[in-house]
């Protein structure tokens, strides 16, 4: 992100970020609850309502600017458009909307075993965001399969999804899938999870030469 641009923005907007007196000028602004928005709003749309509401914005226990935030780890790890990405629990696509923009066609693998996760990725965020025509292939699984992608991967991410208390066969099966669709200079980037846990108390100790990063 350029920040020198955005406080050059804000500065030549007329707005003082630090000015807390009560905003008056609001003409055609009415903020509303949630609770008055579904009701407004109950009947007006094709789609499920707690989507076009966003909810899936609060499922996962941090803002969603977090996404962003993973964009630019993978900047620091040194993403490339060529390359190709795999995301366990890709979620509502938090993470995946920048990732796919960025990346070229075909390029992003994304997997997850929640329905209304999935729901609000494919018919909320991916059009949203016009990103249908990047190709992204997203799948309905719980054991982090890798049956559905077509390359070897650059980068495997996985973001406060894997932890330490899950089931350990399905921890084994996501880093062992994980390993085994990663090109040889490719990074399994994980967070709230630190594989070494696994390392120790498994056989996978093969695996701790590979490239690997918490953040
Ligand atoms: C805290 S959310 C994070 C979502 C996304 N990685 C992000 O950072 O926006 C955890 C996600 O992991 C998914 N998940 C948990 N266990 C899973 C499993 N066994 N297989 C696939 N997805 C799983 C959940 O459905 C949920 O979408």
């Amino acid at each position: 992100m350029n920040i020198e641009k955005l406080l050059n923005l804000l500065n030549t907007s007329g707005i003082n970020i630090n000015d807390e007196s009560n905003n008056i000028n609001r003409f055609g602004v009415y903020p509303k609850t949630q609770k008055e928005c579904e009701i407004k709003y109950k009947n007006t749309t094709l789609l499920p309502l707690d989507i076009v509401l966003e909810k899936h914005h609060y499922y996962y226990g941090n803002p969603w600017i977090k996404g962003l935030l993973t964009m630019e780890i993978l900047n620091y790890y040194g993403i490339q458009k060529s390359n190709k990405l795999l995301e366990f629990g890709c979620g509502a696509l938090r993470n995946g909307i920048h990732i796919i923009r960025y990346l070229n066609n075909n390029s992003y693998f994304g997997s997850d075993c929640d329905i209304d996760s999935l729901k609000a990725a494919i018919l909320y965020e991916l059009p949203m965001n016009d990103l249908i025509h990047k190709n992204p292939i997203i799948k309905l699984d719980n054991n982090f399969n890798i049956n559905f992608v077509t390359n070897k991967v650059d980068y495997v991410l996985s973001t406060a999804v894997l932890h330490n208390d899950m089931d350990k066969k399905i921890l084994e099966n996501a880093i062992i899938n994980a390993y085994s669709i990663l090109n040889d200079t490719g990074y399994f980037i994980v967070t709230n999870f630190d594989i070494t846990y696994i390392i120790k108390n498994t056989n996978f100790y093969l695996y701790d030469k590979k490239y690997y990063s918490t953040i």
